[in-house]
This record gives C-alpha cells, sequence and structure tokens, in this order.
C-alpha cells in the first residue's frame, strides 16, 4: 500500500435541518403528482402565477396577520442590503442649490411633460434659465430631445412664463454610483453633476414567503389584474418556509401547490359556486391521485361583522375558564380568542369543545352563503364533515374555511391541505374590494400519504412497488468502442428511447448487473458488433439474448 499524506478531516456538510433533497428516486412522484395538478387546473380555467420567494416583511405581517404563528415566530426575515434613495439625493441636491434656485412649490410641471424622465424643473436666477433636473438614469437620448421641444409648448402655455431663458437638460447622478448605463444618455448639452453623499439606505425588511396568498394578492393588486373585470382563477406550485420545529410531515422548506380565485364582485368572486367549484377540484384532485381516505372539515368563520361579534362571546365565554387553560391559550384568548379554537393542547380540549360555536353568530347573509356552499357539495356528491372549531391559522379568512385530513401516514400532522375565503385581504393590502377563496396542499404530505399507502398496498398484495427503467442499457466491451457506444445511444435517444451508456472499462459480469437494475435490455458492444452491425441484445425479463440487425433494434426495443 502507498502511504497517503493525511489531510485534516473537514467536518461534512449537511442540508440545514428542515430543509431535504428530493433525489432522482423520488422527484417521479413529485413530477407525476404536479402534471397531474396542471392538467386537472387547467380544465378548471386556472393558469399558472410565479411570485417571488421573498417578500417584504409587511405584506406577510399585514396579510396573515401580525398575532398568528406563521408571522409572530415562523418566518426567514432579514434585512436587504442597499437600496438607492432618490428622496435622499433629491433632497441634497435640493440644499446644494437652495441659494441660486427658485423653487415652485415641489416641482413645476409643464404640459406635455409626463413621460419625459424629469423628476424636477427649476428656474434658476442667476441665469435667467430654466433647468431639467433628472436625479436617476432614465433619461435616455429620446427623452432629451423631448425635453427641448416640449419647451417650446412650455413658453406658450406656461403662465409664469419661464420661456424666457434657455434649457440646459441637466443630469445629476450620485457621486462613486453612477447609474448611467450608457454614454449617449449624457448628450446632448447634458451636465453631469456629481453630488457626495452617500444616497443608499438600508431599511427594508424582508422575508422568505411562508405562504403564497398574501403574495398572490400583491401580484393582483400591483398588475391591477382587477381591471379586467375578469375572475381571475390562478395556481401555483413552490416552496415555502417557516421556522417551525421539523417533524414528520412537518418542514421548514416545505412544497405547496395552491390556488386562488379572486376578482371584483361584479366578476362573480364572491358568489358560493366558487367556493364549492374549489372544494369539488380538491376532491377530483384526490380521487385522481388515489389518494383513499380523504376527508373534507368545513366551517364558515363569517363575515367580519359576525367575527367581531363572535369575538367578544368567545372573549367573554373565556375569562372565568382562562387560569385553567395552558399558558398559550392564555394569552391567546386577550390577544386572538379565535386562536384558541386552533389549539392542539389535550388538556384543554373539552374546556374549548364547550366555548360558543361560530355557527350561532353568523349573520343571515353568511349564513345564506354557507348553506349554498353545502348544496351545491351535496349536488356535486362531495363528502363533508362539519367542524365548527376549524378557524385556521391566518387571520385573513372570512366565511369558508377548509381543510383535508388523511389518516395514512402523516401521524399528528394530518392536514394535507388548508384553505378558505379572504374578502377582505386585497383590502388589507392596500387593493381594491376584491373577494377571493383559495387554498394550499402540503406537498410533501401528499407525497408522505401516497407514498404509505403504496407501502400497504405492497404489503398485501406482495407486489414490489413498480419503478421506471430505462429501455436499453448498452455496453461496450472495451474502452475502443466507447465512441461506437455514444453514437448508438444518441440515435436511439433521437428515436425516444431512454438510454444508459457503460463504460468499456468495465468487466462484462458488472455491466450486467449494472445493466439489469436500470434497464429493459442490454446491447453489447464489440468489435464484431462495430464492424457487422449486427448486435447482442438481451431481454432481462425473458432471459432471451439474440443477435439482430441495427436496423432492427428500434422495433426489437419498442416490443
Ligand atoms: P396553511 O394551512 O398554512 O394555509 O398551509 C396549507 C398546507 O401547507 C397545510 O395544510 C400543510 O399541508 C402544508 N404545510 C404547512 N406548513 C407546513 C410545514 N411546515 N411542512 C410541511 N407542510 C406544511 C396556507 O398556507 C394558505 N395560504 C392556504 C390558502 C390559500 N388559503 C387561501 N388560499
Amino acid at each position: 500500500m502507498t502511504e497517503n499524506k493525511k489531510t485534516p478531516a473537514r467536518p461534512t456538510l449537511k442540508a440545514v435541518r428542515g430543509t431535504r433533497d428530493l433525489l432522482p428516486d423520488q422527484t417521479p412522484l413529485w413530477n407525476h403528482v404536479e402534471a397531474t395538478a396542471r392538467a386537472l387546473f387547467a380544465r378548471y380555467g386556472f393558469g399558472e402565477i410565479r411570485t417571488p420567494i421573498f417578500e417584504t416583511t409587511e405584506l406577510f405581517a399585514r396579510g396573515v396577520g401580525e398575532e398568528t404563528d406563521i408571522v409572530s415566530k415562523e418566518m426567514f426575515t432579514w434585512e436587504d442590503g442597499e437600496r438607492f434613495s432618490e428622496k435622499k439625493l433629491i433632497e441634497a441636491w435640493r440644499s446644494a442649490n437652495a441659494d441660486q434656485v427658485h423653487f415652485q412649490g415641489e416641482e413645476v410641471k409643464l404640459p406635455g411633460m409626463k413621460g419625459a424622465g424629469v423628476d424636477l424643473i427649476v428656474y434658476r436666477k442667476a441665469t435667467n434659465t430654466l433647468e431639467f433636473v433628472e436625479f436617476k438614469s432614465k433619461a435616455t437620448l429620446e427623452a432629451m430631445h423631448q425635453l427641448v421641444a416640449n419647451i417650446e409648448l412650455a413658453r406658450s402655455s406656461d403662465p409664469v412664463n419661464y420661456g424666457r431663458g434657455k434649457v440646459i437638460p441637466r443630469l445629476v447622478v450620485p457621486a462613486g454610483r453612477a447609474r448611467i448605463s450608457s454614454s449617449s444618455q449624457l448628450t446632448p448639452g447634458g451636465v453631469i453633476e456629481e453630488i457626495a453623499g452617500d444616497f443608499f439606505e438600508t431599511t427594508q425588511s424582508v422575508t422568505l414567503r411562508p405562504e403564497s396568498t398574501a403574495g398572490v394578492v400583491r401580484a393582483y393588486i400591483e398588475h391591477k389584474l382587477g381591471e379586467t373585470g375578469q375572475l381571475q382563477k390562478l395556481y401555483y406550485i413552490g416552496p415555502q418556509f417557516r421556522r417551525e420545529r421539523p417533524q414528520r410531515g412537518r418542514y421548514r422548506q416545505f412544497w405547496q401547490i395552491g390556488a386562488e380565485v379572486i376578482g371584483p364582485q361584479s366578476s362573480g368572486s364572491e358568489s358560493p359556486l366558487r367556493d364549492a367549484e374549489i372544494l369539488e377540484m380538491l376532491a377530483s384532485f384526490l380521487d385522481e391521485l388515489g389518494i383513499r381516505d380523504w376527508r373534507l372539515e368545513l366551517n364558515s368563520v363569517g363575515s367580519s361583522e359576525d367575527r367581531v361579534r363572535y369575538n367578544a362571546a368567545l372573549r367573554e365565554a373565556l375569562q372565568p375558564i382562562k387560569h385553567q387553560l395552558c399558558e398559550d391559550n392564555q394569552r391567546r384568548a386577550d390577544t386572538n380568542p379565535l386562536r384558541v379554537l386552533d389549539s392542539k393542547d389535550e388538556a384543554d380540549q373539552d374546556l374549548i369543545n364547550a366555548l360558543p360555536k361560530i355557527a350561532d353568530y353568523l349573520g343571515p347573509e353568511s349564513k345564506a352563503h354557507f348553506d349554498q356552499v353545502l348544496a351545491a357539495l351535496d349536488a356535486c356528491n362531495v363528502p363533508y364533515h362539519l367542524n365548527p372549531r376549524l378557524v385556521r391559522g391566518l387571520d385573513y379568512y372570512t366565511r369558508t374555511t377548509f381543510e383535508f385530513t388523511v389518516t395514512t401516514g402523516l401521524g399528528t400532522q394530518n392536514a394535507l391541505l388548508g384553505g378558505g375565503r379572504y374578502d377582505g385581504l386585497s383590502e388589507m393590502l392596500g387593493g381594491p374590494k376584491a373577494p377571493g377563496i383559495g387554498f394550499a396542499i402540503g406537498e410533501d404530505r401528499l407525497i408522505l400519504t401516497l407514498q404509505a399507502q403504496a407501502e400497504a398496498d405492497a404489503a398485501t398484495s406482495g407486489a414490489p412497488i413498480a419503478s421506471t427503467r430505462l429501455d436499453a442499457y448498452i455496453a461496450p466491451l472495451t474502452p475502443t468502442q466507447n465512441p461506437a457506444a455514444l453514437a448508438l445511444a444518441r440515435e436511439l435517444r433521437t428515436a425516444g428511447f431512454s438510454v444508459e451508456v457503460g463504460d468499456g472499462t468495465f468487466k462484462l459480469r458488472k455491466s450486467f448487473d449494472i445493466a439489469d437494475t436500470l434497464a429493459r435490455h442490454i446491447i453489447l458492444l464489440g468489435e464484431d458488433e462495430v464492424a457487422t452491425n449486427i448486435l447482442t441484445v438481451k431481454t432481462f425479463a425473458t432471459g432471451e439474448q439474440i443477435k439482430l440487425p441495427r436496423t432492427e433494434l428500434a422495433k426489437h426495443l419498442s416490443s
């Protein structure tokens, strides 16, 4: 044995607790689930939306609610790096020029200037000139020309008659951090004036998304999707992040497949039909995937007005029994009594079950809405169980709320998916009124359930869990045949076959062993085979080994 020089062992690096890798033996099932979702959602008229994985922290604080577990203790939040502050720069410029410049209010607006890329128009007393100031690099050459052309307009219509002076388009950029991307932006007649100072700020707090509804509604508002007047049916598939204590079915990075139906009231977004359609779609999805024992739990948490009355009743009922509850529930009883209903604390269950029920506080409109949801579900034969304690852990819900649970595979984390209506969320985020309803499926939990079912089936039937094999494994007999093997693989792959290529340095026995685990056939490629184009092919399922011309190979592999 040769002596190895010892290098000091470095600690191995591992995926962060609560995150995991999905390896190629797992991803086919994930892809199957996602492909099934995409195909099914398309049949219901949904289109895909992809929103950023991080958003401003404020979005979640306002959307999901400061008092929820998610926002108060589970978010991955950090201060964003430097951001250029136009405001700081404008302020610095103004104070540097204050003694020479006459400001008309905030700025002088001239007709036709919109879109010309001008941030400030100032009148310089000393030179009797108008100055057009552009603080960022957005002024293009066209914008400059347009600017100069617009002065004619200004001359005729400007009431304070600034038009006497000549025009000096002027660019001001922050010192050392110039954002001018092309020199053409600096002409004609442009002057660069450098202002020293720090015009960057680090104020923005951002958060890895713990859920996607808030982001989707933010995008709905930002892109004015409501102005189309159409109902928006949007779905998403992607990772979410919550700093929870990891356990089976609960991760810090997990995947959700979700969908939202949102729109102005005139688009029918408030209709109970939408609630029932979502629930029926979910039932169809789980059935199509072969999830056997799902259970739909359903409730209405009422309108925001109903909730005010119910919250008051809950608070009152909780006061005399508060001291008997666990510490968390005592706190919730004061801050957000609805959250007490979510509690899983064993010892508190009897007391919680005896609290007033939301169903008794629904106003006539909420009640009629919920009754219509139930009637539509009955018509579609979607079974459900009413659960008066289902209030869900996010603050935006109104009226219909639901969860689908399963008994196989998940243990205590048995909620496969959850969702509900959020008629006030858009307004909470500063948008127009836009009632909506949606859901998110925990994809990790869905996969665990499917795997547990498949294992249970294999145990009862004795059949192994099916695995997918490649069509062929090409085994060159020596390294000399490696190029020919790759060329044959290319030919077969182009024809649509799945193929792996061995390496001619492998012993024949090893090639057979590898091929048998990976593929349905092995194709041997020695000197003779390459010379004659007569190939040796073995089919593992039957044990049959034959010689056949290369031209017949595709037909043989397909049979
Ligand atoms: P959620 O109930 O917080 O609702 O999450 C939905 C589903 O995501 C849960 O039922 C569960 O299957 C899965 N899930 C949640 N946390 C974890 C975790 N730490 N590890 C694994 N899976 C998890 C929402 O997120 C709402 N945005 C749903 C919605 C959409 N409501 C209206 N529209």
